[in-house]
C-alpha cells in the first residue's frame, strides 16, 4: 500500500508498526527513507538494504542456492556504482553477468527483486520494503519499483511494499500507472475523529492514574483539530503543567500557550527557515486566503502577479514538500495549521518589491501614453 498524509499525522509511526509486525512474522524489512537521490544514489541505498536483507534471510553458512544466486545478482546490480566493492562486501560471489546490469533501472530492479523473492522463498520467509518520504522518488524510480513489484507479484514471490509520503506523488505514466492502480491500496491518513482524539489523550492519562476534565478535552480538540502530532505535544504539555490527578481547563489553557510556542519555534519555524523571500511571500499570500487548497490564480492575484510569473516559486515550494497539488490548478499546505502560523509569524502580506517597481514604471508609462 501507499499511504499518504500531511506532516505529523503518523505515517512514520505506522511504518514502524509494520516493521514490528514483519519482524514478528520473521519477515525481513528493508527500510529506506527516500530523499532526492539520483538513480545511482538510489541504487546504492537499495543495494545496502538488499545486502543486509540477504544476511538476515539466513546466516551465510546456511544459504540455499537461491540466496547465493541473489547475492550474485546483487553484486552485478552494484558493479558500476561500487568500484571498491563495499556494497557487496562479504557476499563473496562473482557478479551474475547478464542479470541486473543492463543499466535500465526498471529491468535491473526487476532482476534484483525477483532474486530477493526467490531467496526469501527458499528460506520460507519474505521481504517487505518500507519506504518513507516516497514523494521524493523521481518518476523513473517510482516506475521502476512498480514494474519490479508487478513482476514479483505475478510470480507469487513473497516480496511486498508499504510506502508513505506526502500527498504529492510522482505523476505516473503508461503501464506503471495501470500496474500501480491494481497493485496498491492508496489509503490516506489525516486528522483523528473527535472521539479518537479524545481517546488519544484520555486513555494514556487514565493508564497513568490521571484524567482530563471534559472542558480540558474540548480545548485540546479545538486547538489540535485532531492532528496526531499536535495531540502528542498537547498531552505532553498538560502532563507537565497539571498538579494532577485531574487535568483541568486551566491546565489546557496554559498548555495551548506552551504548545504554540514550541511549535512556532520548532515544527513551523524549521519550514519557514527553509524558504526564500519569494517563497515566503507566496506562502503568506496563501495563508491570507485560508487553510483550504487555493487556486494558483487567486494567490497570484494577491501578489499582484500572474500565475505564470508565480509558477517557478510554486513549483519550488512543491519540490521542497511545503505545498502539494490536491487537484489541477490548486495548491495546499502539507503542514497542518501552517496558514495560522504564517499569519502569526508574518503579520503583513509580502508583495515582492521587484514587481512593485515595475508596476510603478508601467503606471508612469501608461500615464505618459494617455497624456
Ligand atoms: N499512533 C500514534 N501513537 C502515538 N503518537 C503518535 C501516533 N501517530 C502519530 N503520533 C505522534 O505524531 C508524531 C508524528 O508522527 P509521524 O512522525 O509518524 O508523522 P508523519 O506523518 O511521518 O509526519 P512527517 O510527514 O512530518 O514525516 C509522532 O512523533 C507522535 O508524536
Ligand atoms: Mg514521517
Amino acid at each position: 500500500m501507499i499511504i499518504t498524509g500531511l506532516r505529523g499525522v503518523g505515517k512514520t509511526v505506522l511504518l514502524n508498526a509494520f516493521r514490528e509486525k514483519a519482524i514478528e512474522h520473521k519477515w525481513v524489512a528493508l527500510e529506506i527513507e527516500i530523499s532526492k537521490h539520483n538513480d545511482d544514489e538510489f541504487k546504492r541505498i537499495l543495494a545496502r538494504e538488499l545486502r543486509r536483507a540477504l544476511f538476515e534471510i539466513a546466516p551465510k553458512k546456511k544459504w540455499a542456492d537461491r540466496v547465493k544466486r541473489a547475492a550474485a545478482v546483487l553484486a552485478s546490480f552494484t558493479v558500476t556504482i561500487d568500484p571498491d566493492g563495499r556494497l557487496s562486501a562479504g557476499l563473496e560471489v562473482e557478479p551474475h553477468e547478464g542479470q541486473a546490469d543492463s543499466g535500465a533501472l526498471d529491468a535491473d530492479l526487476t532482476d534484483v527483486l525477483i532474486a530477493l523473492g526467490e531467496a526469501a522463498q527458499a528460506h520460507d520467509t519474505g521481504a517487505v520494503f518500507l519506504l518513507d518520504e516516497i514523494q521524493f522518488l523521481s518518476r523513473n524510480q517510482l516506475e521502476a519499483l512498480i514494474a519490479a513489484l508487478h513482476k514479483t507479484v505475478q510470480r507469487e514471490l513473497p516480496v511486498t511494499l508499504t510506502a508513505a509520503g506526502l500527498p504529492q506523488l510522482a505523476e505516473l505514466a503508461g503501464e506503471a500507472k495501470s500496474y500501480a492502480e491494481r497493485l496498491f491500496h492508496f489509503p490516506t491518513i489525516g486528522k483523528l475523529e473527535a472521539s479518537e482524539a479524545r481517546r488519544a489523550l484520555a486513555a494514556p492519562a487514565e493508564d497513568n492514574g490521571a484524567s482530563f476534565t471534559p472542558a480540558a478535552l474540548d480545548i485540546a480538540l479545538e486547538f489540535t483539530e485532531g492532528y496526531p502530532y499536535f495531540i502528542q505535544e498537547f498531552g505532553l504539555a498538560t502532563w507537565n503543567l497539571a498538579d494532577g490527578p485531574s487535568i483541568t481547563k486551566r491546565d489546557a489553557e496554559q498548555a495551548q500557550v506552551v504548545v504554540e510556542e514550541k511549535l512556532d519555534s520548532g515544527f513551523f519555524r524549521v519550514r519557514h527557515d527553509r524558504t526564500t523571500e519569494l517563497e515566503l511571500a507566496y506562502l503568506r499570500a496563501m495563508a491570507e486566503l485560508g487553510p483550504e487548497p487555493q487556486l494558483a490564480g487567486a494567490v497570484a492575484e494577491l501578489l499582484d502577479r500572474t500565475s505564470q510569473q508565480c509558477g517557478p516559486t510554486r513549483s519550488k515550494l512543491i519540490e521542497k514538500g511545503l505545498l502539494f497539488t490536491p487537484e489541477h490548478g490548486y495548491a495546499a499546505f502539507t503542514v497542518p495549521q501552517f496558514d495560522r502560523y504564517l499569519v502569526r509569524a508574518v503579520p503583513d502580506l509580502i508583495v515582492p518589491r521587484v514587481k512593485k517597481r515595475k508596476k510603478n514604471e508601467e503606471e508612469k508609462e501608461e500615464a505618459r501614453v494617455t497624456s
